[in-house]
Parts: C-alpha cells; sequence; structure tokens
C-alpha cells in the first residue's frame, strides 16, 4: 500500500489539531459557557430573598437594559461587587469574562447608579442580568 496518503491524512490531522488549539486560545467565545454563568450569578443572586424589582425606577430600568451601556454598567457593576465579595467570588470572576466581549462606546454614557447595599446591588445585576442574556441571544443568531 502506498504510504503517501496515510502520510497527508496525518498532516492534515496535525494541522487540524494545531488549528483547535489556536482557536481555543485566540476566541475563547462559547455562548453555552456563558449563558451558564449568567445563571450561576442568578443562582448566587437568589440566596437571599429579593427586594421587588418593581422598585425599580423606570429610568433605572432603561439605563440597565440600554445596549450602548452594557460595558460601562460591567464596570459599575464589577466596582460595586467589590461592596460585598472579593475578586475571588464566583459573581466577580463571572462579571469579568464579560469584558471582552462588550463594545467599550464613546462617549461612554452615564451608567447605572449602584447604592452601596445589598438589596440595591441585587435587584439591579438581576435587571443586568436580562440585558446581557438578550445581548448573548442577540449576538448568537447574527
Ligand atoms: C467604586 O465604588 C466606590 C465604593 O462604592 C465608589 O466610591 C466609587 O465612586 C466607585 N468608582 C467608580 C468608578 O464607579
Ligand atoms: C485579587 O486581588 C489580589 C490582591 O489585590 C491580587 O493579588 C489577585 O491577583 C487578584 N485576583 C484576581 C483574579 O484579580
Ligand atoms: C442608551 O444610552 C445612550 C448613552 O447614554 C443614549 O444616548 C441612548 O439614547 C440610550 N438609548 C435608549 C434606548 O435609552
Amino acid at each position: 500500500m502506498n504510504s503517501l496518503p496515510i502520510l497527508h491524512l496525518l498532516l492534515f490531522l496535525l494541522g487540524f489539531q494545531a488549528l483547535q488549539a489556536q482557536g481555543r486560545s485566540l476566541s475563547a467565545y462559547q455562548p453555552k459557557q456563558y449563558f451558564k454563568m449568567i445563571s450561576e450569578i442568578m443562582d448566587v443572586l437568589n440566596t437571599s430573598p429579593s427586594p421587588s424589582e418593581e422598585t425599580l425606577d423606570p429610568n433605572e430600568i432603561n439605563t440597565l437594559l440600554n445596549t450602548t451601556l452594557l460595558r460601562p454598567n460591567l464596570d459599575a457593576f464589577l466596582n460595586a461587587t467589590k461592596n460585598f465579595y472579593n475578586n475571588e467570588s464566583l459573581i466577580w470572576k463571572n462579571l469579568k469574562e464579560f469584558l471582552p466581549l462588550l463594545p467599550n462606546p464613546t462617549p461612554r454614557g452615564e451608567p447605572i447608579y449602584i447604592e452601596n447595599n445589598w438589596d440595591d446591588f441585587q435587584k439591579k445585576l438581576k435587571k443586568y442580568l436580562e440585558a446581557l442574556d438578550n445581548f448573548l441571544t442577540f449576538k448568537n443568531k447574527h
């Protein structure tokens, strides 16, 4: 049997493997993984009773759901997370994973204001997770 085709197959497989390894490090975008991170954050938020989201001001809801403000709001939440958790916490780590995904607009606009209390943080972050979820769903379809 001629060994040339086998050699070609081998080279092809090696090349394919190299491409795969490269792909993993270059673009780690895995939609499922991001949806999972959102639900993990939601699980943590739901471990304590939630104040009614109806107490959110309509302007605040607009700000939280505004696509242009996704990134400035993420920065605000990362900063606010420090009030309640350290940087090894699941919420901090998961939120940080979204940084490279979200476009950084100029001008950045006015992000959401988060009070230094857990109830405010919790209800606002829950609303913001909806915006992140919508963003991922939209990104998946396009
Ligand atoms: C970060 O959080 C601290 C404490 O809540 C606040 O004083 C500060 O203004 C925040 N910084 C930004 C850039 O949001
Ligand atoms: C968390 O903070 C500590 C102390 O500031 C720092 O050494 C460490 O690198 C940080 N970890 C992450 C994941 O940012
Ligand atoms: C979203 O925020 C940007 C920047 O603040 C603002 O210009 C825009 O009008 C907002 N969009 C909506 C739909 O509220």
